[in-house]
């Protein structure tokens, strides 16, 4: 019911440094080891005449659902057969022109040579308001769970730059949902994640019209 829906607010901070022009598609790899929803909110969002498509996909997970996702939507969905293994990584990247990565839902490192080589073009999506409540271990429902447990009266979901520690990266765009009584990890996650299904294709969006990733100018309102 409408009524009784909590608000979200989106809030984007500016910055700046151009690596592809705006007028080219921006080609954008996924990472993921799950479900996949919001690797779905990107292909939605990137459909069509988008100013970015996703061109590929890759898990660490063979049995990821996320990977039929991507297959249903015809995209290349690959599995990684050594996630630490960098020269994989670049090879893939590499084979498919990828100008952007996004980390959807991906629980392993990135090797630290991808990192290097793809600096400042990595995006991740983290349920919580960082610098709270991420790095090591906090993942899934462990970073649900420390939010009620803190007694924080809001929680939301964060996209930033990937760099060579979990959750570390320079934020790009936050959206911010209540804390309400009563929430369990699971209620708390599913209102975190309507956020993250705008929030992230919203970031991939605003870094294809600007040729590289930027933190986002406005805040936008949410009935999620
Ligand atoms: C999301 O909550 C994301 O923030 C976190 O892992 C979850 C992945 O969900 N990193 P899904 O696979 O996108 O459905």
């Amino acid at each position: 019911m409408r009524s009784s829906a909590p608000r979200a607010r989106l809030h984007f901070p500016v910055t700046g440094l151009r690596l592809l022009s705006p007028a080219m598609t921006m080609r954008v790899a996924v990472a993921v080891s799950g479900r996949g929803s919001n690797l779905e909110a990107l292909l939605r969002a990137l459909a069509d005449d988008a100013p970015a498509r996703v061109v590929l996909v890759v898990s660490n997970r063979p049995d990821a659902a996320a990977l039929d996702r991507a297959r249903e939507h015809g995209v290349p969905a690959e599995v990684l057969s050594h996630p630490a293994d960098a020269t994989e990584w670049l090879d893939r990247l590499a084979h498919h022109h990828v100008d952007l990565l996004v980390l959807a839902g991906y629980l392993k490192l990135v090797p630290a040579a991808v990192i290097a080589r793809y600096r400042d073009r990595i995006l991740n999506v983290h349920p919580a308001l960082l610098p709270a409540f991420g790095g090591p271990g906090m993942y899934g429902h462990h970073v649900h769970t420390a939010v009620l447990a803190s007694g924080a009266r809001e929680s939301g979901a964060t996209v930033h730059l990937v760099d060579e520690a979990y959750d570390r990266g320079r934020i790009l765009a936050q959206g911010r949902v209540p804390v309400l009584p009563g929430d369990t990890a699971a209620t708390l996650a599913a209102r975190v994640l309507t956020v993250e299904h705008r929030l992230l294709p919203a970031a991939v969006l605003a870094a294809a019209a600007a040729g590289r990733p930027v933190a986002l100018p406005e805040t936008v309102e949410s009935s999620s």
